[in-house]
């Protein structure tokens, strides 16, 4: 796979094959390379999201579910539902049985694809997507069909919280960033996990992906009302909060 343009014209579920070959490594990979602070980011969006005591939550792209997991920790409301939905069945295996041994509300699994989701319109009152938004935008050719399929699931006034990596605006932070995601994360990593394209992806997305000022853009451009954009630790990541 090609590492500037990993999707390939026509390809109906683009990424899906670096998705089905998971490493067994993929959790503590995840850990190492962001030094833990993936996990305090991902509680943090998933707090975020449940300020507005939604109801109907459901997690994309779940992975192996660890914002789901947040979210499930989290919700002491008992009528909450939680949904958690990938196109990759290994991932989702992995999802599920950590959720047998540690989720708190049942969480519903699902296999599936964001652009094509099998729920009536504004069924969630809220939609959480944890460092996969680059994935589903990043030069993707299916972006308007997964945004326009996100939005119709939200009902109106209901949220999206995105966690996904950033810019940072400052200069220095910013090139130790690059240099950290191409040394570290597609080197390291690499070497590490044994998917040598999946990590090579995973920085060279990460260095080239939007900044918020373009990531509001394109979320107002397909259809939710407003953005907020929160940065975590100086732009390297941050937090997006959109309304239908
Ligand atoms: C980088 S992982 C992020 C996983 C998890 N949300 C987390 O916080 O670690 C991206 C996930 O998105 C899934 N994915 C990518 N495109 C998808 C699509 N179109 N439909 C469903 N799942 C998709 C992949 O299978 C993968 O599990």
């Amino acid at each position: 796979m090609g590492v500037k343009n990993a999707h390939t014209e026509g390809d109906r579920r683009p990424l899906y094959h670096m998705f089905v070959h998971v490493p067994t490594s993929y959790d503590l990979m995840n850990r190492l390379l962001t030094l833990g602070l993936d996990e305090r980011w991902r509680k943090k969006a998933a707090k975020i999201c449940l300020a507005a005591s939604p109801t109907r939550v459901m997690d994309l792209c779940t992975g192996t579910g660890d914002m789901v997991m947040h979210l499930s920790r989290l919700s002491k409301n008992g009528n909450r539902e939680l949904h958690a939905l990938d196109f990759s069945p290994p991932m989702l295996n992995l999802a599920r049985k950590k959720a047998k041994k540690k989720a708190f509300t049942p969480i519903r699994f699902i296999e599936g694809d964001v652009a094509s989701m099998p729920y009536g319109d504004g069924y969630f009152d809220a939609v959480t997507l944890g460092f996969a938004f680059r994935n589903l935008t990043f030069r993707n050719p299916r972006t308007v069909d997964y945004l326009s399929g996100i939005l119709r699931i939200i009902r109106e006034d209901g949220r999206l919280v995105i966690v996904e990596t950033a810019q940072p605006g400052n200069r220095l932070l910013k090139f130790l960033f690059r240099l950290y995601m191409k040394v570290f994360v597609a080197r390291l990593g690499g070497w590490i996990s044994g998917h040598r394209a999946a990590y090579r992806y995973l920085a060279y997305s990460a260095i080239h992906y939007y900044t918020p000022v373009k990531i509001k853009e394109l979320l107002l451009q397909n259809g939710f009302s407003r953005v907020e954009a929160y940065p975590l630790m100086g732009g390297i990541a941050a937090i997006y909060v959109a309304v239908k």
